[in-house]
């Protein structure tokens, strides 16, 4: 099967298998080429199969920790006649990679919301992992998600609060940006995304490895966060999605009191970079800002893409000397992208963005590519009018 991109608005319906290994093998090439660091040696991600959970296990089984891993991901099977999800060959290839290295690459696909999958990895955790891990990563990101105990199904929206919010959208799809407006959130919408991101599942996970006695002392969790600037304040951090982020960066607090006087380990939020992902990809005017973004920071010659981003956080925060946390105990590597100079050039960007002129203003071509390479599209050697062996790779397992 030849496989050619196929887009819809700004959500992609394929993907290109094949591409998606270039780019793992890529992102794994960072890591080994970059400043080499040492870490956990036993480490759980809930959501590694893309964006900043991929980053983080590449970082550290191929940068300088040879750290053995267990992913927890939700993505799409392929079958010999059906293209399943980047994610899931993501995780193939990862796990590819990482066994050739001699490590452990162990995945889970399924549901990190439910007690099942929960106890799963705890099992495994104690009959296969060597019975403790050092870290536990918390990269999910969703837009929805059942109650464990309830059963309830709750949706996340990205809403501003109290007050209306227009913004302009990138249509990858047609090359256009369109003008979205957005009613303010209900009482009922700001809770229901507190509960699909907000810290709940991950105080779920972190009280369970701890009551089960898999933690090593000086255990370290970590889960991502993100604030930004004035151009999307309104509709992220004072928005649905800040008062979910804002539980996260709480629940960090909670969690650090018992995992400190427990096991003299730490736990908090970082507050990572604007990338591109498939989740990023769906906030009004989030790609319209990031774009703008990579222009400003490129220029500064600081324009940081997800691998490197993730690295340098390891590297130097979490397993470095130089950790930057604010006052609040949150992680900050989002202070190149804060800087009042960035800032304000982007707001003067953003400000002057036009239907006609926004391929000049921004960075349109670099979120482009970067959008189509987390589905393996537009990777650099890859050949793609050549066919893709669909019943081999369902031979793969992940
Ligand atoms: P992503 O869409 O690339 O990754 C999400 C991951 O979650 C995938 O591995 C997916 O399989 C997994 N997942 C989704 N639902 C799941 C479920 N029910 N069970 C198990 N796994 C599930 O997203 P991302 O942008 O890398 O986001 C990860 C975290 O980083 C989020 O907390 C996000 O808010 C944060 N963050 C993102 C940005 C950004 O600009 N993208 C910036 C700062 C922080
Ligand atoms: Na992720």
């Amino acid at each position: 099967m030849i496989i050619k991109p196929r887009v819809r608005g700004s959500l992609a319906l394929n993907c290109h298998p094949m591409g998606c290994k270039k780019i793992v093998e890529d992102q794994i090439k960072i890591a080994k080429d970059s400043k080499q660091y040492k870490g956990p040696k036993k480490v759980l991600i809930l959501g590694a199969s893309s964006g900043y959970g991929l980053a983080t296990r590449i970082s550290l089984a191929f940068g300088g920790s040879k750290s053995d891993t267990i992913g927890v991901s939700f993505e799409k099977e392929g079958t010999e006649k059906k293209v399943g999800s980047a994610g899931w060959y993501n995780n193939i290839w990862f796990k590819e990679a990482a066994e050739k290295e001699g490590l452990i690459a162990k995945n889970f696909i399924g549901d990190a919301f439910s007690h099942e999958m929960r106890k799963e990895v705890l099992e495994y955790i104690k009959d296969e992992f060597g019975g403790k891990i050092d870290l536990l990563v918390y990269s999910v990101a969703s837009g929805v998600r059942q109650d464990p105990d309830t059963g309830i199904v709750h949706r996340s929206c990205i809403k501003p609060i109290n007050e209306e919010f227009g913004g302009y959208t990138l249509n990858i799809q047609k090359e256009e940006i369109e003008y979205m407006s957005v009613e303010s959130a209900t009482e009922e919408e700001i809770a229901n995304t507190v509960k699909v991101m907000g810290g709940e599942d991950w105080s779920h996970w972190v009280k369970t490895l701890v009551d089960e006695d898999v933690c090593n002392e000086g255990f370290k969790s970590v889960a991502y966060s993100y604030i930004g600037g004035d151009i999307t304040r309104a509709v992220y951090r004072d928005g649905t999605i800040g008062q979910a982020k804002e539980h996260l960066e709480q629940t960090a607090v909670e969690l650090n009191t018992l995992v400190s006087e427990k096991l003299g380990g730490e736990v908090y939020t970082s507050v990572n970079r604007a990338i591109t992902t498939k989740a990023s990809a769906f906030i009004p005017c989030f790609s319209i800002y990031a774009s703008v973004l990579f222009k400003v920071m490129a220029e500064q010659g600081k324009e940081e893409p997800c691998m490197e981003h993730t690295h340098r956080l390891l590297a130097d925060m979490i397993y470095g000397d130089s950790p930057n946390f604010d006052a609040q105990g949150r992680m900050r590597p989002d202070s190149w992208e804060l800087t009042d100079e960035i800032q304000e050039k982007s707001v003067n960007i953003y400000n002057d963005i036009t239907e006609e002129n926004f391929k000049e203003l921004c960075d349109f071509k670099l979120y482009k590519k970067y959008f189509m390479n987390l589905n393996g599209f537009e990777a650099d050697g890859v050949d793609y009018d050549s066919d893709v062996d669909l019943e081999w790779l369902s031979t793969l397992r992940p």
